[in-house]
């Protein structure tokens, strides 16, 4: 059982969740346009955990015998003013979404849930492995600077870090 308060806050974060998604999706499809496709097939494996992560909130609310409400979700920017800007957003956002998670629990301590406060702990390890891998993209576009071919590499990081993370995909399997 949830109080109306864990209930309506757990399906904010499917918002939440959801906007994550569709915002990763713009910025794949901005990244096909331009021809990164390394840094594209990295954000559409963002977005579609973004959208796994949504998914855990829906089942969750409706598991505990709740109703998970689908969203209308806002429209996304469509444009980026460059690779470095894009990426800049994508840890502003996960930085938001860090902080509304935070509040979740901080929620869950309140209303004394320790039920959901025991499926947020997820949530937690999660953010703080998707902010660094953010963060170190940032440094490598950093170091990378904006020399005439600094696109080509870092796309190429990019095609480098799918690489990684399929390997270790493969592995879990
Ligand atoms: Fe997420
Ligand atoms: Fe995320």
């Amino acid at each position: 059982m949830l109080t109306k308060k864990i209930e309506h806050s757990l399906n904010a974060q499917i918002e939440h969740e959801a906007y994550a998604s569709f915002l990763y999706l713009s910025m794949a499809t901005w990244c096909d346009r331009e021809g990164l496709s390394g840094c594209a097939q990295f954000l559409y494996r963002q977005s579609d955990e973004e959208r796994d992560h949504m998914m855990r909130m829906v089942h969750y609310i409706n598991e505990v015998g709740h109703h998970a409400v689908v969203p209308g979700i806002r429209q996304p920017p469509v444009e980026f003013e460059s690779i470095q800007a894009l990426f800049n957003l994508v840890y502003e956002s996960e930085l938001m979404v860090t902080k509304e998670i935070n509040h979740l629990i901080d929620l869950c301590y309140k209303e004394d849930d320790h039920m959901t406060l025991n499926f947020m702990q997820w949530f937690v390890s999660e953010q703080r492995e998707e902010e660094a891998m953010v963060r170190s993209i940032l440094d490598k576009i950093k170091l990378v600077g904006t020399g005439p071919q600094h696109l080509y590499f870092i796309d190429q990081e990019l095609q480098r870090i799918n690489k990684a993370v399929q390997t270790a995909t493969n592995k879990a399997e």
